[in-house]
């Protein structure tokens, strides 16, 4: 089958502009199981790829192009691996609902023991309407309106992650208003340079959250919550970046918030019984990431945890972490139809999509790398360097920046970019009046619509003009 259905386009090897491209892999059609759901596998007999036992072109067929497809085994499987790995060391997992929330996932979580985070009244309402009980949710972000201070404690939620001194006294005043006493965490900003994108770096030092520990502005914090009524402090957070692979910035973290709770301790005779160390671990989006098991985190984290409060002669805090796109990331695909394909002499080959920036919007804003496979039927032609984009009316619109794509590629077949289950349906858009994909929910040969594709009707019901 291997004939070159698209003259010009570079082959591995060659040396372009940007410099030296990686070879392809040796066969296009093998599936990374490091990068791809759990239930994802290739059909021998037809070439295309199935997850939970259906088939992807029947899929496309059902609810259309672009669709997200969420694996909900592998989904269930993530909050388990979690679930287990800190549950037996007196601690918590928060699943952080920025990265995905629909009403089924919170269901899930539920389900399988988990805990949400949620940082607007709008992702509160989505936790809240699933059934998710309140005191089993944290309430994050820089600048909660009044509104939702008061949504939250009316709500009866666990605890509010205070941010700043306006919400101190914001918060405070709320609960007061409403005769209740907040359980609180204060976010603290803990020094550390994440080894990650600077827009999802947030423990430095210049940057929009928490109260700095270096600054003293986190000492200050505890001694005005210390004094106020209407909220409780039970504990610090932190939350260094997202994407990390390396662990050494969680160590340096938990070792700072054990530190100031020994400074709680020596200056206000009170020792606070929780510590967050938030989320940010990363995942593999090709297979040269090499992401870290929950296990090894809640290993390194509580040994850091127990070793330093040793130190200071701290009782041991319950321990709180709040993985996002850990759990939900790898566990869905973007399914994408090939509209063109447009050979660039000496550069490489643009295969465009039906969707783009509007449903995956990481590559253009943080530069994010993805892999990308031909999932309706299997090809053994040689593999053409190509740049997957969208139909968005902008350069820029870069859905995966450089892959091998085998060359007899033509309008119609069916990518799929693994990994898109974080960050991707949640930070979506209308650009274009595009209209967001639906999220397909698949178990157990089971096809089901957890969020619907949006319709026009749904573009107009809002232009009210
Ligand atoms: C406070 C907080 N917790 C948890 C997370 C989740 O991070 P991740 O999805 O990288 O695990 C974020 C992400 O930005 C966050 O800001």
């Amino acid at each position: 089958m291997s004939r070159s259905a698209h003259p010009a386009g570079p082959r591995h090897g060659d040396v372009l502009p940007e410099g030296h491209y990686a070879a392809p892999p040796a066969d296009l059609n093998l599936l990374d199981p490091k990068v791809w759901s759990k239930t994802v596998t290739r059909d021998e007999a037809t070439g295309a790829v199935t997850v939970a036992g259906l088939d992807v072109r029947a899929l496309a067929e059902q609810f259309g192009t672009p669709a997200y497809i969420l694996d909900e085994e592998d989904f269930r499987s993530r909050c388990r691996a979690w679930q287990q790995a800190f549950s037996h060391l007196d601690a918590d997992v928060y699943y952080a609902g920025k990265a995905f929330l629909s009403r089924a996932v919170v269901r899930w979580l539920h389900e399988e023991g988990l805990n949400v985070d949620v940082c607007s009244g709008g992702e509160l309402t989505v936790a809240l309407s699933a059934g998710m009980p309140p005191e089993r949710i944290a309430f994050h972000g820089n600048n909660k309106t009044r509104a939702e201070l008061e949504y939250a404690v009316k709500a009866g939620i666990g605890h509010v992650v205070v941010d700043s001194f306006e919400e101190l006294v914001r918060l405070a005043w709320a609960a007061d208003q409403q005769g209740v006493r907040q359980k609180i965490l204060l976010r603290v900003t803990v020094g550390v340079e994440a080894h990650t994108h600077e827009f999802i770096a947030t423990a430095h030092e210049d940057q929009k959250f928490g109260f700095s520990l270096t600054g003293g502005q986190a000492a200050e914090a505890v001694r005005r919550a210390l004094t106020l009524d209407g909220v409780e402090l039970v504990g610090i957070h932190s939350h260094i970046g997202s994407q990390i692979f390396d662990m050494a910035g969680f160590e340096v973290a938990a070792r700072r918030v054990v530190g100031l709770l020994a400074e709680v301790k020596r200056e206000h005779g009170v020792e606070l019984p929780e510590i967050d160390l938030g989320g940010g671990l990363g995942i593999a989006y090709t297979s040269d990431d090499d992401p870290r098991e929950p296990q090894e985190i809640a290993t390194a984290l509580t040994e850091i945890v127990r070793r330093e409060c040793a130190a200071e002669g701290l009782a041991i805090p319950r321990l709180s972490v709040e993985p996002g796109r850990a759990i939900v990331g790898p566990s869905a695909f973007t399914l994408y139809e090939v509209g063109t394909i447009k050979p660039l002499e000496g550069l490489r080959t643009y295969v465009s999509v039906d969707g783009g920036m509007s449903d995956n919007i990481r590559t253009a804003l943080y530069d994010a790398e993805y892999s990308v496979a031909l999932v309706s039927r299997a090809s053994d032609a040689e593999p053409m360097l190509s740049r997957v984009v969208g139909k968005h009316c902008e350069s820029g619109d870069i859905v995966v920046r450089d892959a091998f794509l085998p060359d007899d590629l033509a309008p119609g077949d069916l990518l799929a970019v693994p990994a898109t289950g974080a960050y991707c349906r949640s930070m979506a858009s209308n650009y274009n009046h595009a209209l967001r994909p639906p999220v397909v929910a698949v178990r157990d040969g089971q096809a089901r619509v957890v969020v619907r594709r949006e319709t026009e009707e749904d573009l107009l019901r809002l232009d009210v003009g």
